[in-house]
Parts: structure tokens; sequence; C-alpha cells
């Protein structure tokens, strides 16, 4: 059995993960269909030595195309989804959503397939795919929930550039570029930060220089104080972890990294677990590897990194030790690409779940 497949937003940082990973994953694709905005109208792209041509997202393409199509991957946004999918979904289609759109509605299933694919069913058409950092964050908790209940979560984040698209990644490299190149070893102290300061391009994604600079904020302030990203990471949480009694507060932070995102995590259980018992249960979870050897010495060997992290379909934990502010808790520390599992790897592994429960 092979599918057809919409890739909706295939331009992207995302889109262009989805479509290399249905390729490395050796997915049964039998044909793609690459939508994006006007301005990709026409330009090609490669999947398996094949040239597509990109089609324009319209009503009327997708209703022309439809009729060929069982699978759908969207990466376009919030309002392309709330537009689109259930277009797609109408016409029997399976979308797989990467948008913040659909992810709270109580009726679409919120899936990270190592933790929750039996939310997934036939009848539910489309599927959300959750926040990159809340992904990789219940891949390592969901384990050791199960055994020893997680009551409260503390969680920094430190995100990288790609996780807000392709025009974030090259902000970072024109600004670190324009940094670097007024610099001089001699200037790298001085009285004021004139010389790490750069000007800001306009119009720009991030609200303040990104370049050698951390910035507290990931997508809209709300009333609470806390970020929109913030309550991503509390709320899909507990909806994926099917538990709404776990307490849990968020900081999240854009770093000057361009791939891979890394979390300080604290947790407090309510059965004790021991620093062993963790790295046991996290060594026989699934897509998650324990880096954790503090005097390895191999630095590489010692914990996870996001340039490590880059590229890997896997989620990285380290730095595990108990929490030393409180009885029954645990530190650690989770790497992994925000581009793969935190997006196209966990899509991809939505429509292998599919497959395996034979609901396609
Ligand atoms: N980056 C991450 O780590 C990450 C993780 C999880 C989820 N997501 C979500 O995935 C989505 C895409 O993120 P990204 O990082 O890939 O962004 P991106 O690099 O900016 O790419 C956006 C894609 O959407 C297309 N698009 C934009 N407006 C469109 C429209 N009106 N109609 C059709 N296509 C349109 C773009 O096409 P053109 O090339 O034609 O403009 C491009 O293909 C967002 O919803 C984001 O929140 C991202």
């Amino acid at each position: 059995m092979t599918f057809n497949i919409a890739v909706v937003g295939a331009t992207g940082a995302v889109g262009q993960e989805m479509l290399r990973m249905l390729e490395v994953r050796n997915f049964p694709v039998k044909k793609i269909y690459p939508f994006a905005s006007s301005r990709s109208k026409g330009k090609k792209i490669l999947f398996k030595n094949q040239e597509y041509e990109v089609i324009e997202l319209t009503k009327e393409n997708v209703k022309k195309y439809s009729k060929d199509i069982q699978l759908a991957l969207f990466s376009a946004g919030a309002s392309v989804s709330k537009e689109y999918a259930p277009i797609f979904a109408e016409d029997g289609i399976f979308v797989v959503d990467n948008s913040s759109a659909w992810r709270m509605e109580p009726e679409i299933p919120l899936v990270v397939p190592e933790v929750n694919p039996h939310t997934l069913a036939k009848d539910k058409k489309i599927i959300a795919n959750p926040n990159c950092s809340t992904i990789q964050m219940v891949v390592v908790l969901a384990p050791i929930h199960k055994v020893a209940k997680i009551k409260r979560i503390i969680v920094s984040t430190y995100q990288s550039t790609s996780g807000a698209g392709g025009k974030a990644m090259l902000e970072l490299y024109e600004e670190s570029k324009a940094v670097l190149s007024k610099l001089s070893e001699e200037s790298l102290i001085s009285k004021d930060n004139s010389n790490f300061l750069v000007e800001k391009k306009q119009p720009s994604v991030f609200p303040v220089q990104i370049g050698f600079n951390l910035i507290p904020q990931i997508d809209i302030f709300l009333q609470n104080l806390y970020t929109k990203e913030e309550m991503k990471m509390v709320n899909e949480t507990k909806k994926i972890l099917e538990d709404e009694s776990i307490k849990i507060s968020a900081q999240c932070v854009r770093v000057p990294v361009f791939r891979a995102h890394s979390e300080s995590v604290w947790i407090e259980t309510e059965k004790k677990v021991s620093v062993q018992q963790a790295k046991e249960i996290l060594a026989s979870a699934k897509g998650v590897k324990v880096l954790d050897d503090p005097f390895n010495q191999d630095a590489s060997l010692r914990y996870p990194t996001p340039i490590e992290a880059t590229s890997k379909q896997i989620t990285y934990v380290g730095r595990i030790r108990e929490d030393l502010s409180c009885e029954n808790g645990l530190v650690m520390w989770i790497v992994s690409d925000n581009l793969l599992k935190g997006a196209a790897l966990n899509a991809v592994e939505i429509l292998e779940e599919l497959l395996y429960r034979k609901i396609i």
C-alpha cells in the first residue's frame, strides 16, 4: 500500500524536514503534493530524486487534487490550518497539523506516538502535533509519570531560532556576522554595550537582537504575564499526559542557537524515584537516549548539547540528579532537534502509527 501525501508549507523549515523524514524513514509514499503560498508557486521541490512543482494553496487547487490525496502534513501556520485542515478532512484526508490551531480542541487528538497513540482513531481526521518544546519534555517525563506520578513540573527552555522558522535562522546568522565584523580582540571589553549591538533590520522576526543575546519571550504575552509558548507547555503537557492535576510552570527563552531546543526540568513525584531508577526507566524509554556521564574524560559523553542533537531522530536526557530543594524531586537536562522530534519526525511517526494501528 502506498499513499499520496500533501505537504502544506513544503518550502518552510519544518516542511523541508517533513519531506526528508518521509524519505529517510521510507514511509510508503506514491506521490507528494507540495503546497505553499503564492510566493513559491511553481518552485521546484526534490523528493526521492523526483522533481515536483509547488502548488499554490487555494480552495480551488485543494478541491482539484483532494480526490487523489489520502494524507496531509500541515506546517504553514495556525491561520492556514484553521482554514484549510477542515477542507482536507471533509474529503476524508487524515491531516497531521503542526500549528497551534487545533491542539487544545477537546475532540482533536494531540499526539506524541511514544506517549498517547491510543487517542488516534478512524473518525478523527485532524490530528494535532504538539508544540516542539512540549514534545521533547513529555517523551522523557511520560515513562517517569507512569511509574511514580509526577505532581509538579518546573521548566526553563533554551529554544533555538529555527523554532521560529527559516527567516529567524537567517536573522541570527546576519546579526552574528554583523557583530563579529565590528569586534576585535581588543574591543571585547569596553565601557558600554555598543560593540555587541547591531542595528535591528525591519521587518524582523525577533523583538530584540538575537545575535549574542537571550530573549525571555517566545510568542505573545498573555494577561497572566506568561507567554503563549509557556502556556502551551502547561496546557499541552496536561492534555498529552491525560492528567489535569499536574502543576506546571514554564519560562521559555530564545537563545542564539540555530537548531535543537534544550530544557532544564525539575519534577516532583508522588513516589520517590532515585537517580539510578530514573536512568533505568529512561534507558528503556522509546525515542529517548540517556547521555549522562559527568566524570567522563570525553566531554561529548558527559551530557547532550544542541549541536550534538542537531539532525538526530532522538531526544537526549542528561544531568539527572536529585533536587536538593525537595523530598521526591529530580532535575534533568533534555535536548532534541525541534525541527525533527519537535515537528517533522513526530508528524511522520504519527502517520506510521496510523498505519501500524490499521487506521489507514
Ligand atoms: N520550527 C519549529 O521548530 C516548529 C515546531 C513545531 C511546529 N512548528 C509550526 O510549523 C509551522 C511552520 O513553521 P516553519 O518553522 O516551517 O515556518 P517557515 O520556515 O516560516 O515556513 C512557513 C511555510 O508556510 C508556508 N505558508 C505561509 N503562509 C502561507 C499561506 N498563506 N498559504 C500557504 N502556505 C503558506 C510558507 O510558504 P512560502 O515559502 O510560499 O512563504 C512556508 O512553506 C508553524 O505553524 C509553526 O508554529 C514549527
